[in-house]
């Protein structure tokens, strides 16, 4: 028998330290003004230095296990949604694994950047549907202020860390009712992090070269993203059977307001079941769209029995988005 799979707690955690689109001007040519118009956020958090992903990964771990209420030992698998692991070797999840105490999990990492959480979601609800495993923590974390150049005005402004889990259980109701994943490595040069990794690993010349920073073509992300997500939606609800006036609640990636309104129109959702917390974090990376699926659950705006979807984009090129009955 194939089982389903439904969220059965969730959790987040963003650093303490908030940087302020004033903060900004004072670090680049900008202002609060554009900042807000061009991307609808106000401020961000931004992890002290020594912290790693997996410091905010296990935090908001340990919540969702509460939330849950599971113990870190019941854990069979731990999937980390993440482009900033800690090192290189060993993954992230197997940081989370050891600072949690879930001794008796797999862990390992997934890379799909901004649409990380889904992706993960996707992949750990393949292990219960199968009847594999009955407990797995799906994380979305990134600490990606590490890898901004503080002097270009044209991503600075955009990111912000923290992290967001959720653990996967089986659902005898609701939980998981279709998702679509999707990429297109042909865009993979416009959002790149060059340096660092096989190819150009450090050397003195990678860093006078700052090959170790984000580099984004904006404007062209943008509408890729604004396509990627209506499109992956919509066929998500059609998988799903379900139609957009049964959407209670729609989470998408907290990457700029304007794409967020863009796809809101391009589906013809009502403006009010869109939920955005972009201002208060910027975009989290793979952090964002479950930080917000927390937050929206706590504002109550999520009710038992409620179809909601999920829509993310991100470096690769890569989308995805899923329909969960709450
Ligand atoms: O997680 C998924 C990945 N990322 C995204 O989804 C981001 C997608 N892209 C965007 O959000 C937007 O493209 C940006 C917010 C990055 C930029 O907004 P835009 O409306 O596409 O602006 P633009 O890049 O076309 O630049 C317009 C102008 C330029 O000046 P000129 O050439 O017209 O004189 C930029 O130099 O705005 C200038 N500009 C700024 N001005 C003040 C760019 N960044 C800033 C800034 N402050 N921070």
């Amino acid at each position: 028998m194939t089982l389903k799979a439904g969220i059965s707690g969730v959790g987040f955690y963003v650093p303490d330290k908030v940087l302020t689109n004033r903060d900004l001007e004072k670090m680049v040519e900008t202002s609060d003004e554009w900042i807000r118009t061009r991307t609808g956020i106000s401020e961000r958090r931004i992890a002290e230095k020594g912290t790693g992903t997996s410091d905010l990964a296990a935090k908001a771990a340990l919540s969702a296990l509460q939330n849950a209420g599971l113990k870190a030992e019941d854990l069979d698998l731990i999937i980390a949604a993440t482009t900033t692991p800690d090192m290189p070797l060993p993954s992230c999840a197997c940081l989370v694994q050891a600072k949690i105490g879930a001794h008796k999990a797999a862990a390992f990492d997934l890379a799909a950047a901004c649409a990380g959480f889904v992706y993960a979601l996707v992949t750990a609800e393949q292990f219960i549907r199968t009847g594999t495993y009955k407990n797995i923590l799906v994380i979305g974390a990134d600490l990606i202020s590490s890898y901004i150049d503080w002097t270009d005005r044209s991503t600075c402004i955009l990111f912000g860390d923290g992290a967001g889990a959720v653990v996967l259980t089986p659902a005898k109701t609701g939980g998981i009712l279709s998702s679509v994943i999707g990429s297109d490595g042909r865009h993979a040069d416009l959002l790149k992090i060059c340096g660092g990794g096989s190819k150009f690993p450090a050397t003195a010349e990678t860093v006078k070269n700052k090959d170790h920073y984000l580099r984004m073509t904006g404007s062209e992300v943008f509408k890729l993203a604004v396509r990627g997500m209506t499109d992956a939606v919509t066929e998500s609800l059609q998988k799903a059977n379900v139609s957009l006036d049964q959407v209670a609640c729609f989470i998408p990636h907290q990457a700029n307001q304007r794409i967020i309104d863009a796809v809101g129109e391009r589906l013809g959702l009502a403006p009010e079941k869109v939920f955005v917390n972009l201002a208060k974090y910027g975009n989290t990376s793979a952090a964002s769209c479950v930080i917000a699926l927390c937050e929206a659950l706590s504002m109550g705006k999520i009710k038992k029995k409620d179809k909601i979807v999920l829509a993310t984009f991100g470096s690769g090129l890569v989308w995805g988005a899923m329909v969960i009955e709450w």
